[in-house]
């Protein structure tokens, strides 16, 4: 196994789109930034040196970290973050894992223009693949792009001031010709496919806003992986992907020889939202036997290929309705498993069983009293159970740290509550634009809640959407650990009849478990990688409003199931304070 090195320069820089030049803070000037390419076993160290204004951190999306919680860059829960003219090396293995993964920042929204892939490939080669070897591999990642500081952005989200939407959506940083600058169509991503061949697109959605249906014209995808496992391949027309998830898809170039747009188009509440601006953005399938516009000659080959009437338009496809919330939780349904795959079997046994709650809530301005509600004189939070998740301010010691060395402040940390039955009205919900009558606007507290297992419990977690925000479907992330997931479906779980549709056969793991909006979903996963792990929704703005909160993972018995001390150079207090900036 190698050891794969990577220096990650952030900096702020301008890009220009829609006749704006913008500043971005980007890693060595790109947009995506660096793949990261390794093989299963290697060992990854990242340089960053932050010349930046902001504090960074980087977070490695679904690499398990495992007894590395240390490089799980989350700032304030895993350690403190790299401040402006500091640098730290990041160090992690890629055991047990193969796939599509990705990184990003894990401050304010800065992970809008902060991410690049991170693609882990079989230690035995691409014919160790369960499908074909695919003739080339391609990253593509949906995202989106601003025009608003960023930092602006994540502050008003935290302060209860909406209306901060993307300007666009990108697909691999290029905005595509959906999109203008004073009548000049953007660029668009182009893909080029030779006939024949199979491709294999490694998906990724990168924005902060929005689950997408993503279609190319006359293709069809066969899906082989999700969150770097493996499912049972099945093909299909559309795929939904949510932010934080990846999604693994071999496309057969088997159309006609031309030119086929690739549409990610945004997917949207049942009920339109006016004040969201949900863009659609397209990228073109080149196959290699078509000249392409503007080209001149046609290349070798080309004449059968080259209709001289049609060459310049690419052919659309037939976009899924972006209200039609179904395709996404039947997509997401038919992710199945490979067991065979995948080194650690379904646990069957369960020792603690969890029901946490999704929702909006209100909390009271410091010293004020409130009514609840959206517009009541609270501030609008996002909730788990409903406790606001209250991240460790700068002054504080890192939860992580706290917890490894002891120290008074993780004891003081209030429990993440267990949620009273209760059910949900999910027919009368009275939509109004911004979702349903306050009904579902409660009472929430804020907290940094943690909740503590013991290693090697087995936890099931049912998430349970409300009716809140009509529509949301969230997609919850865990750090450090894979879920599988079980079953999932509408309105209320219900503990003695929905077991029966748990499928503990094949279920497929993910890090990331899209909540469907007005139900629920079912996971477990084995509590076995001592630390301290972030839980949280993917949807920024829920997630800066406080859907968030933290699990911690006990040692176990011995030294090779404990969590190791602090790698070298790990920011301090200490170390702010005394060192020099270099
Ligand atoms: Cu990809 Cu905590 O996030």
């Amino acid at each position: 196994a190698a050891v794969v090195k990577h220096t990650f320069l952030v900096s702020t820089v301008k890009m220009k789109h829609l006749c704006k030049e913008t500043q971005v803070t980007v890693v060595n000037g790109q947009l995506p930034g660096p793949v990261i390419d390794v093989t299963e076993g290697d060992t990854v160290a990242v340089h960053v040196v932050n010349k930046s204004p902001n504090n960074i951190t980087i977070h490695w999306h679904g690499v398990r970290q495992w007894l590395n919680c240390w490089a799980d860059g989350v700032p304030m829960i895993t350690q403190r973050p790299i401040l402006p003219k500091h640098n730290f090396t990041y160090r992690f293995n890629v055991s047990g894992q193969e796939g599509t993964l990705w990184w990003h920042a894990h401050v304010s929204c800065l992970r809008a223009t902060l991410h690049g892939a991170l693609i882990i490939r079989p230690r035995h080669g691409a014919g160790s693949y369960p499908f074909p070897k695919p003739h080339k591999e391609i990253p593509i990642i949906i995202g989106d792009w601003w025009q608003k500081d960023l930092r602006k952005v994540a502050w008003n989200m935290a302060h209860d001031s909406f209306g901060d939407f993307p300007s666009a959506s990108t697909i691999n940083g290029k905005l595509g010709d959906l999109f203008n600058c004073s009548g000049t169509p953007e660029d668009g991503y182009e893909l080029h496919m030779e006939p024949g061949k199979t491709y294999l697109l490694r998906i990724i959605n990168a924005g902060l806003f929005f689950e997408f249906y993503l279609k190319i014209a006359g293709h069809k995808f066969k899906v082989v992986a999700s969150d770097a496992n493996y499912v049972s391949p099945f093909t299909t027309d559309v795929i939904a992907i949510a932010p934080g998830e990846t999604m693994d898809a071999l496309v057969v170039a088997d159309a006609p020889a031309g030119r086929y747009y690739v549409v990610a188009v945004p997917t949207q509440p049942p009920l339109p939202d006016p004040q969201v601006e949900a863009h659609a953005t397209r990228a073109i399938v080149q196959y290699s036997n078509t000249h392409s516009p503007g080209s001149g000659a046609a290349v070798a080959g080309g004449d059968q290929s080259c209709e001289e009437d049609d060459d310049d338009v690419p052919v659309a496809p037939q976009m899924p309705d972006e209200h039609d919330t179904l395709r996404s939780f039947y997509f997401h349904g038919n992710l199945t498993g490979l067991p065979h795959r995948r080194p650690s079997p379904v646990p069957l046994q369960v020792d603690e069983r969890m029901l946490i709650t999704l929702g909006l809530g209100s909390v009271c301005r410091r010293g004020q009293s409130c009514t609840t509600g959206v517009h009541g004189k609270g501030i609008l939070v996002a909730s788990m159970n409903n406790i606001s998740f209250e991240p460790p301010t700068m002054k504080t010691t890192p939860l992580l740290e706290a917890h490894y060395f002891h120290t008074g402040d993780i004891d003081a940390m209030p429990e993440f509550p267990d949620w009273p039955p209760r059910l949900f009205n999910f027919t009368d919900r009275g939509l109004t634009p911004w979702g349903p009558k306050e009904m579902e606007v409660e009472r929430a507290s804020k907290a940094t809640a943690v909740r503590r297992f013991r290693h090697g419990a087995v936890v099931e977690v049912v998430f349970q959407n409300t009716a809140i925000l009509q529509s949301d479907s969230n997609p919850m992330h865990l750090h450090g650990h894979d879920m599988v997931v079980l079953a999932q479906g509408h309105g209320n779980y219900n503990a003695t009849k929905d077991v029966a549709s748990y499928n503990l056969v094949n279920p497929p793991w993910k890090n990331t478990v899209l909540v469907p909006n007005l139900g629920w979903v079912a996971v477990r996963f084995v509590a076995n990688n001592p630390g301290v792990w972030f839980v949280h929704c993917h949807f920024e703005f829920h997630l800066t409003m406080g859907m968030a909160t933290v699990f911690i993972v006990e040692n176990g018995s011995t030294v090779e199931t404990s969590l190791p001390p602090p790698p070298e150079n790990f920011p301090t207090r200490a170390a702010e304070d005394n060192l020099v900036p270099d």
